[in-house]
């Protein structure tokens, strides 16, 4: 961490990495943490004071009085599920309106969107990305499309804007025969919302960034969903609709490139992925099974079984040159404690073709394994890596060497004492 710089923290492969566990190690360190893309299809568990609470667009830093939040340009945010989240937080005694600053040029998540989000997929069948069902999509499309709301847009003859975009959707809507819907009572949560977003500072975050960095203040980057879900460097087209990616921190905050010092790639022990599309690794035995159950392995917004499967190092390696890791954060190891071998994926194959690096496109790959010894030892009580078993110092090392970055911070547990700094 240098003064007056961003660092990152990132998901580095399909998300749900567990971030929310470590976040409280990080988030005391800074001045500032910032949300630059994504937003309720995020689901940020964390555990604090013996609650739970799974944030969805507001930054993990509301919990330290002394951090400003920032809902990055980048963002899309939806008025209603804000307002619940707030609520929920406003509740258990946290100040938002003071520290939560929301970028006038974020996008607005409309009931409409989320709409279109459910006949896209329908009309896709099979083939469906199997997104979140918040509206991500439509809402970036109409960014790119130039037709977007704004979160600005609330300050400044909203409701002619508001009905416009919404006659545009409902008349895509009618194209597509997709006319059972009924959006009055959710429009309605949806207005109150828009209202409750009006007591926030909804303002230029990309200067008040800069300034807080000219002033040596320290900003963190908190990264959502995971960079294999990133529109242009993930298995597109089963990819969210952000960048998600380092990149997208520049993009996402108004923030030049030389802003950024160091950034932390978050993985797990093993990979998992919801939704559709291509996943090499995917074990559909009782191995997967395994460590879905150990894992806890269910998605946080929509409570679906993830998909789950060995470390997939192409996976990885991808993901730290894209994003440029510099530190490597890894966690659940625990999860892995039973087995007499653990797999890692070190290439894929397809018609006779081998390749270590990531392919343009997924699909059909197998994955070829190496095989390491397992560690057959409860992870999760141990606090110094001095203790750590033999096979799992290994595993770590081998992980390390094959990526050439440094894993800094191992969890081996869900206490915060399980998070290993080394
Ligand atoms: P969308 O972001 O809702 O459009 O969903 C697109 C794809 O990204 C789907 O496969 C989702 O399951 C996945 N996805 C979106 N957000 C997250 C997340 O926070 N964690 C894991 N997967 C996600």
């Amino acid at each position: 961490m240098a003064k007056g710089k961003v660092d990152a923290l990132l998901g580095i492969v399909f998300g749900d990495e567990g971030k929310g566990k470590v976040v409280d190690y990080f988030t005391p360190r800074y001045d500032v943490v910032a949300r630059f893309a994504g937003g309720p299809n995020a689901g940020h568990t964390i555990i604090f004071d013996g609650k739970k609470f799974v944030l969805r667009s507001i930054p993990s830093g509301i919990f330290d009085e002394k951090i400003i939040n920032i809902i990055g340009n980048g963002c899309v945010i939806a008025p209603d599920l804000f307002m619940a989240e707030a609520h929920e937080l406003e509740a258990a005694g946290y100040e938002l309106t003071e520290r939560l600053h929301i970028s006038k040029r974020a996008h607005l998540i409309l009931p409409t969107h989320r709409v279109l989000d459910r006949a896209y997929e329908a009309a896709k069948g099979k083939n469906k990305v199997g997104t979140t069902g918040k509206g991500i999509g439509p809402t970036y499309s109409d960014k790119a499309a130039r037709v977007g709301l704004r979160v600005g847009d609330i300050l400044n003859d909203f409701d002619t804007k508001y009905q416009a975009l919404k006659a545009r959707h409902e008349q895509i809507l009618r194209d597509l025969h997709y006319t059972d819907y009924d959006i009055t009572e959710e429009e309605k949560v949806w207005l109150e919302g828009v209202d409750y977003m009006r007591k926030f500072h909804l303002t230029d975050t990309e200067v008040e960034l800069n300034q807080a960095l000219l002033e040596g203040k320290n900003v963190l980057a908190e990264g959502a969903q995971g960079s294999l879900l990133d529109i242009d460097h993930g298995t597109y087209p089963y990819v969210s609709s952000s960048n998600t990616t380092s990149g997208g921190v520049c993009t996402g905050l108004g923030v030049a490139p030389n802003k950024i010092d160091r950034i932390f790639g978050i993985f797990k022990a093993y990979s998992t992925r919801v939704g559709g599309g291509p996943f090499p690794v995917e074990l559909f035995d009782s191995v997967g099974d395994t460590i879905r159950h150990i894992g806890n392995e269910y998605g946080a917004v929509t409570g679906r079984n993830r998909r789950c499967g060995w470390l997939d190092l192409v996976a990885l390696k991808y993901a730290i040159m894209i994003n440029g890791v510099t530190d490597l954060v890894m966690m659940k190891g625990d999860v892995l404690d039973d087995f007499n071998t653990i797999k890692v994926c070190t290439a894929y194959t397809k018609d006779g073709e081998t390749r270590t690096s990531m392919p343009y496109d997924t699909e059909g790959w197998q994955p070829v394994y190496e095989e390491l010894p397992g560690w057959k030892t409860p992870l999760t009580a141990l606090r110094s890596e001095a203790d750590f078993p033999e096979a799992f110092k290994q595993y770590i090392a081998y992980i390390e060497q094959a990526t050439g970055t440094p894993i800094s911070i191992v969890s081996v547990g869900p206490d915060r004492d399980a998070t290993i700094i080394r």
